[in-house]
């Protein structure tokens, strides 16, 4: 089965979009490399706001018809045809597929919202495709919003990405009891929230080694820690250049940390799903 990671926490800023994109190319990069019968990765945009779209494509200027908006809106006769035309390749790497993001999935969360089976909207067209890629990656917007609910019901694996922060650790509990009740309302008990991924990393901060530590020690979340990326300024600086952390800065810290993140992912991705 392709794993479907979603990045989610309803906290904006937290490295959603960094990591998503950035975890999506280092798949397709490393599984190339190791010579994996299929390579190719899906990034998919869920937030209006687009900004994965804008830094793998360079462009913001898809239309209704040729982006994500376009296919949840769509008959779901024809939601699976609308899915394949709207992908568009990344210009980080033509095997890093994406389906855009645009400002009108603001509007498609009022439009939908009364739809029975709106939920469903993106997981069922999304699984008569996922047999052709290796991975896909999903970057939700920061609220538990419709369209979130949407990319859980549609995923395999919740990665939340979290700031070494007091108030922002103490709102993982609930992020993720958001996600149980979001697996067990709409009854997709493949969901499971497989790591949480702990961003802007700064070593030289006493506090962010405290919570770091604190993580670590607890029972619960402990276990689930799936990696550390520091603090780093080459990540905007990518931004800004609309690339990669790998392709603007190889030895940046960031990219190293999400390197490694990857490896394991692309591990999971071998053996067929996330251990
Ligand atoms: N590891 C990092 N080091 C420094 N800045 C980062 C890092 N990760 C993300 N950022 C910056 O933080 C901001 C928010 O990141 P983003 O990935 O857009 O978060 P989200 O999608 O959760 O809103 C961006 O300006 C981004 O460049
Ligand atoms: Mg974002």
């Amino acid at each position: 089965m392709t794993p479907i990671y979603v990045l989610t926490n309803n906290k904006g800023g937290v490295g959603k979009s960094t990591s998503a994109t950035n975890i999506a190319l280092g798949l397709t990069a490393l599984l190339r490399q190791a010579g994996a019968a299929r390579s190719k990765v899906l990034l998919v945009d869920t937030d209006s706001q687009a900004h994965a779209t804008l830094v793998t494509t360079g462009s913001k200027d898809y239309s209704a018809d040729n982006s994500l908006y376009g296919m949840l809106m769509a008959d779901p006769e024809e939601a699976v045809q609308m899915l394949r035309n709207s992908i568009v390749s990344s210009t980080w790497d033509d095997n890093l597929h994406v389906l855009p993001g645009t400002p009108q999935l603001e509007q498609a969360e009022r439009e939908l919202t009364s739809i029975p089976g709106a939920p469903y909207r993106l997981a069922d067209p999304l699984a008569k495709i996922a047999q052709h890629y290796a991975a896909i990656v999903i970057d939700t917007r920061p609220s538990f919003s419709l369209m979130t609910e949407m990319a859980l019901v549609a995923a395999t694996d919740a990665i939340v990405p979290v700031e070494p922060r007091y108030l922002e650790t103490v709102g993982l509990l609930s992020v993720m009891s958001k996600i149980h009740a979001i697996r067990d309302g709409w009854r997709v008990p493949n969901l499971k929230v497989s790591g949480i991924l702990v961003t802007k990393m700064d070593k030289r901060v006493k506090g962010h080694r405290y919570l770091l530590d604190e993580l670590k020690a607890s029972k619960q979340l402990g276990r689930l820690l799936c990696g550390v990326i520091p603090m780093n300024e080459a990540v905007s600086y990518a931004h800004h250049h609309h690339q990669s952390i790998y392709a603007y800065d190889p030895k940046a810290t960031a990219s190293d940390a999400y390197a490694r993140l990857v490896s394991r992912l692309a591990r999971c991705v071998h053996q067929g799903g996330v251990a």
